[in-house]
């Protein structure tokens, strides 16, 4: 086994965290299958027996409606020889689940139902009062404004307190409703990124590669709204989610990004997202309406572009919109992109939140793309003889410390990587 304390300093870390099986196999261990992690949204199963498949570091899961409404995580596996009971990405399960090889079934909270001819194992350690007849259930379920988490572990904190101050992604997305409340789009973008996972953690809080990588779309983006302003016509808000993109380094510089205890960050809004049109004037009505006007003013004027929940979500909650990884190997990685609705707005809110969504996400476009080719050639370099150190070196020394939140007045600065990876050794059993 590596010595890990070796392996991190804290202005640059050895690339055999980001390519090492046995380092990966003891993330997996000690960070994924220990803390808190995100399994869905409770709008993906509305019924009792609806289901949807999650994976927890390494296990296979099932996020599950029981028949008194609670949502339960249980693994997926027949407790008889194994077989996994749910082989779908979601559906429902009608009253109970049942085991497709020997027909043993279990009620929705995973308590044995029935066994054929169950007179075969009287006198057997394997009778249905053993609970090792039941379905396994993880550790600890919990849930915040309807995002449902799961702890592998029984112990540490609880899921308010891991989440801290990231709790603000899950509030700034909800309050942007006048009910409080989100709901699920029912389908995600997966894709599986040839890196490892940390690439995705620390380029969200990357404010210095998006006028580089991002450029040629960024670029040709303002050229279409410059041409549309000589016409005398306003671009749509559309056009600006890309241009914004290709901001000078001054710009990204002066965007601040924190960082939080347990890893987690955000990154300060760039957009301005708050349009005159039509539509924005009716939904910023029905907000005063809600809320009261300034209680309304300060959910629709906070400053945030993402929140980042370490070490497996970014919330990107002015335009609702979550990612979580999954990742499978130390090179390879599953992020499934999801989009939720406000509840009780027009639909014309619901499609500016959806341009964004599939401009940077989808399979056609260049924005997540160029990301990933980014972290696949990081990868690559990693794995090579080239160097053994990841640089985290701008603005060293300069970050600010203000109770256990750390920010750098340069938005550009590796502050956050530097952020993450002292939680990255807290997990790993190297203390604070
Ligand atoms: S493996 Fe499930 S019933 Fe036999
Ligand atoms: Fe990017």
């Amino acid at each position: 086994m590596h010595d890990i304390s070796k392996l991190i300093e804290p202005d640059h870390v050895h690339r055999s965290v980001y390519t090492d099986q046995e380092i990966f196999d003891t993330e997996m261990q000690r960070i994924f299958e220990s803390t808190w992690v995100y399994c869905g949204h409770e709008s993906q199963v509305p019924n009792p027996g609806d289901y949807y498949s999650v994976r927890i570091g390494r296990q296979p899961l099932i996020m599950l409606r029981g028949a008194d409404r609670k949502i339960r995580v249980l693994y997926n596996r027949c407790p008889h020889r194994g077989v996994q009971l749910c082989g779908s990405q979601s559906g429902n399960v009608g009253s109970s689940l049942v085991c497709s090889y020997h027909a043993w079934s279990f009620r929705l909270d995973g308590s044995v139902k029935s066994i054929p001819l169950p007179a075969g194992y009287a006198g057997t350690r394997m009778t249905p009062d053993n609970p090792d007849c039941s379905v396994k259930s993880v550790a600890r379920v919990d849930a915040y404004r309807g995002f449902v988490f799961a702890s592998l572990g029984a112990a540490g904190p609880t899921l308010l307190e891991f989440l801290g101050e990231a709790r603000i992604g899950f509030d700034d997305m909800c309050d942007r409703s006048p009910l409080g409340e989100v709901e699920i789009v029912p389908v995600c973008h997966r894709v599986i990124q040839h890196s490892n996972w940390k690439f995705f953690m620390e380029n969200q809080l990357d404010a210095l590669h998006p006028s580089v990588t991002h450029q040629s779309t960024g670029v040709a983006a303002a050229r279409v709204e410059r041409a549309m302003r000589e016409h005398d016509r306003t671009p749509p808000l559309y056009y600006h989610y890309l241009s914004a993109f290709a901001s000078p380094f001054e710009k990204w510089d002066s965007v601040q990004t924190v960082g939080f205890p347990h890893g987690h960050g955000l990154l300060r809004g760039y957009m301005g997202l708050r349009p005159d049109d039509a539509d924005t004037k009716e939904y910023v009505a029905q907000m005063h309406a809600a809320y009261g006007e300034e209680k309304a003013e300060g959910f629709l004027d906070r400053n945030i572009h993402h929140v980042l929940v370490y070490p497996y979500l970014s919330i990107q909650s002015p335009l609702q919109q979550l990612r979580c990884l999954r990742p499978l190997a130390p090179n390879k990685t599953l992020s499934e992109i999801w989009h939720f609705r406000l509840k009780g707005v027009s639909p014309a809110i619901y499609q500016r939140a959806l341009w964004y969504f599939n401009l940077v996400n989808s399979p056609a476009t260049l924005i997540n793309a160029d990301d990933l080719e980014n972290w696949t050639r990081g990868q690559r370099g990693l794995e090579s003889n080239g160097g053994d150190w990841v640089s985290f070196h701008r603005n060293f020394g300069g970050d600010t410390q203000e109770g256990d939140v750390t920010y750098s007045n340069n938005g550009t600065s590796e502050a956050v990587m530097r952020n993450q990876f002292k939680a990255w050794a807290q997990y790993m059993g190297m203390g604070s």
